[in-house]
């Protein structure tokens, strides 16, 4: 008897758990909270400005775990310090339920390298075990919103490059300043990153601008 209640209990906690994540955020009382994020991230999440990420169109899960971590500190954003603090978690996933609502304007990519960036994102780097993004992110750039894989594709380049090499000094110098070690226990990020080099970043990230 026992063991059936702590089964429920624990069918119930997850469930709770699921509603709080998928059906926590309201688009329109979300908008109302972002009119100092425009400054940098453009109307409607539409930033014009390289090193602000656009957050149109991006997932609701992704968008309200980085507002979450960047609040907490698990994720350092300078720009971005003590910007949160006023905002409870049912803000913070309004907020992500409203930019989810969004379309993204595509950043577009440049012809240069962009056959090498493709063979990156469609197959990796086989020889220094750099895995192929297609499988997580999905072949359109679009990612996983139920699983929290973020959308990549239309993403300004500098951008995407920025946090490829910021998870790479994760996954070999945690402590250093310019590291991002928000990806979890399983480090995935990381471990894609850690072994490839600048030249594939740049070109990976310039595909993934014109992806869709
Ligand atoms: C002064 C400029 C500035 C303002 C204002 C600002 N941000 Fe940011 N934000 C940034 C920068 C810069 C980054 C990217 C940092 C990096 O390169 O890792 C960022 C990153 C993010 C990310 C992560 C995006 C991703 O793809 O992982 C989210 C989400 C975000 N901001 C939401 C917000 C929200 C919501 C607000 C308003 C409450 C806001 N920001 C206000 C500068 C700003
Ligand atoms: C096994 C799954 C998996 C694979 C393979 C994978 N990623 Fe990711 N990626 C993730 C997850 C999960 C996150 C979100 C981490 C977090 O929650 O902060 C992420 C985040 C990112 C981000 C940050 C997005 C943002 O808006 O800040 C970039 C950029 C990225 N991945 C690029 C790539 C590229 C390029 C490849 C291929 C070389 C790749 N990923 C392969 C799972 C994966």
């Amino acid at each position: 008897m026992k063991k059936i209640i702590l089964g429920f209990a624990v069918v119930l906690g997850f469930s709770l758990a699921s509603t709080f994540t998928f059906a926590g955020g309201d688009a329109a009382a979300g908008q109302a909270k972002t009119a100092m994020c425009a400054g940098c991230h453009g109307a409607g999440g539409n930033s014009a400005m390289a090193n602000f990420p656009k957050l149109a169109g991006q997932g609701e899960k992704y968008l309200t775990k980085q507002l979450q971590d960047i609040k907490s500190g698990d994720r350092k954003v300078a720009e971005m310090t003590g910007m949160l603090n006023a905002f409870s978690d049912q803000d913070l996933s309004d907020i992500a339920a409203y930019y989810a609502s969004q379309t993204i304007q595509m950043a577009g990519a440049k012809e240069e390298s962009l056959d090498r960036g493709e063979s990156i994102y469609r197959g990796g780097n086989i020889e220094t075990g750099v895995p192929a993004c297609t499988g997580c992110h999905s072949p359109s750039g679009q990612g996983n919103a139920p699983a929290g894989y973020p959308a990549l594709g239309g993403q300004f380049a500098q951008y995407t490059a920025k946090q490829l090499r910021a998870f790479r000094t994760g996954a070999h110098d945690p402590k250093n300043a310019a590291a991002r070690t928000n990806d979890g226990d399983n480090r995935v990020m990381r471990g894609v990153a850690a072994h490839m080099n600048d030249v594939e970043i740049e070109a990976v990230a310039n595909f993934i601008a014109g992806l869709k």
